[in-house]
């Protein structure tokens, strides 16, 4: 890192950003300061900005780390700087007839990613297709779909410490990974994610299935292609129907994907919910509790499709909100019908519905 005190000039940073084009939600933002990082270099170069121009120097600086946009809720204005992770490339540091080691820089766009690593037979990452997002966050939310989660995959993250200005290789238990939770997501803008350690399987017979209706329609997907067994590319290619089927892709109808937790509760008290309602959805958890389908809730609570406009809830899978006024809909109209909804569930099953998406606040 430089000592001198001259703000490096080589960055590429903007002022006054309208960042709604930067966040699938597609919330009205304008943000002070953006500042685009292309290198590792970039990195420690932001962060010397911030730190001098950071008034008090015991206060961290005000920073908003964004990467893909998909799992944000943005203010009108933020009164601080915005960095963006947009670092390139893959590298195969290590590989077996087994499993492969690739590395992988924030920037990605995870679905590309997943297509051309299982294109290359390098499997693993099928189920999480089409998530949408860079490479960069997925650790942030340990993004999981159709009984897959990234921590299933991941070897170690490589993260600088904004506060401090070092750089750490944290280790896939290091990161403390959780149901939709990781150490980065408990202390939000405090690491940036610079790259992504994956392993890959090469067993082409090994593959996750078991969930919903990925078995029979990842079946028909082999059958096409006269394949005996199911293979990851038909996993992948069915993860890819369903996801197209039930989930709005965020340039048609703006939406930051699931927006309510799917809410664990006592054995106990979904016990009782089973009675009233037999045909409820719940997945029993190791420690006893068990995970209720939040869009099973709001889709009997009679809000499919619903909510306060501009703010409704998908017609075909009622755990997503979308926006139908995309470019001037804002956190406050979030606000109004995430309540709505969150109240009209809880008066009819006694259930708390939780946030997915991170709120930000103006000044952090
Ligand atoms: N359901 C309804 N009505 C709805 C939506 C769902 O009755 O409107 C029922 C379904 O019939 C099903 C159950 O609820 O029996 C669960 O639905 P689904 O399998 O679609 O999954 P989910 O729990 O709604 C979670 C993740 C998704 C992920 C899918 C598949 C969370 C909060 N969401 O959704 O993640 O793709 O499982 O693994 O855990 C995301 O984070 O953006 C996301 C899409």
């Amino acid at each position: 890192m430089t000592t001198s005190n001259a703000i490096p000039s080589n960055l590429d940073i903007q002022s006054n950003v309208d960042l709604s084009a930067y966040n699938t939600m597609s919330l009205v933002c304008i943000a002070d300061r953006v500042i685009d990082l292309h290198t590792e270099q970039d990195i420690e170069q932001a962060s010397q900005i911030l730190q001098q121009t950071t008034t008090d120097n015991s206060k961290k600086p005000s920073v908003l780390v964004l990467s893909g946009g998909s799992n944000v809720l943005l203010p009108k204005q933020l009164n601080i700087t915005v960095l963006r992770p947009l670092l390139k490339g893959i590298t195969v540091l290590n590989e077996t007839t087994d499993y492969i080691d690739i590395e992988v820089m924030a920037g990605e766009n995870w679905h590309e990613l997943v297509v051309s690593s299982v294109n290359n037979g390098w499997f693993g990452l099928e189920n999480l297709a089409l998530i949408p997002g860079l490479v960069g966050a997925s650790p942030v939310q340990n993004i999981g779909a159709y009984g897959v989660q990234l921590e299933d995959s991941l070897l170690s993250v490589k993260a600088y410490h904004l506060p401090t200005g070092v750089w750490h290789t944290i280790s896939c238990e290091d990161c403390q990974f959780a149901y939709r939770d990781s150490l980065f997501k408990r202390q939000p803008n405090t690491w940036l994610i610079s790259r992504v350690l994956l392993r890959l399987h090469k067993d082409p017979q090994r593959v996750s299935a078991n969930y919903g209706d990925v078995q029979q329609v990842a079946q028909k997907h082999a059958q096409q292609h006269q394949r005996i067994s199911i293979q990851p590319v038909d996993v992948m290619n069915a993860i890819i129907d369903i996801r197209k089927q039930k989930l709005p892709d965020p340039k048609d109808l703006p939406n930051c994907g699931s927006f309510f937790q799917n809410p664990i509760i006592a054995q106990a008290q979904f016990k009782q919910l089973q009675a009233d309602y037999p045909d409820i959805v719940g997945y029993p958890m190791s420690d006893g509790q068990v995970k209720v389908a939040a869009g099973w809730l709001i889709e009997q609570a009679g809000l499919k499709g619903g909510g306060i406009a501009p703010i409704l809830t998908h017609k075909n899978q009622a755990l997503v909100l979308t926006n139908h006024a995309p470019k001037q809909a804002s956190q406050a109209d979030i606000q109004t019908s995430q309540q709505y909804i969150s109240q009209t569930v809880f008066d009819k099953f006694g259930v708390l519905l939780q946030r997915e998406p991170v709120w930000i606040d103006e000044n952090l």
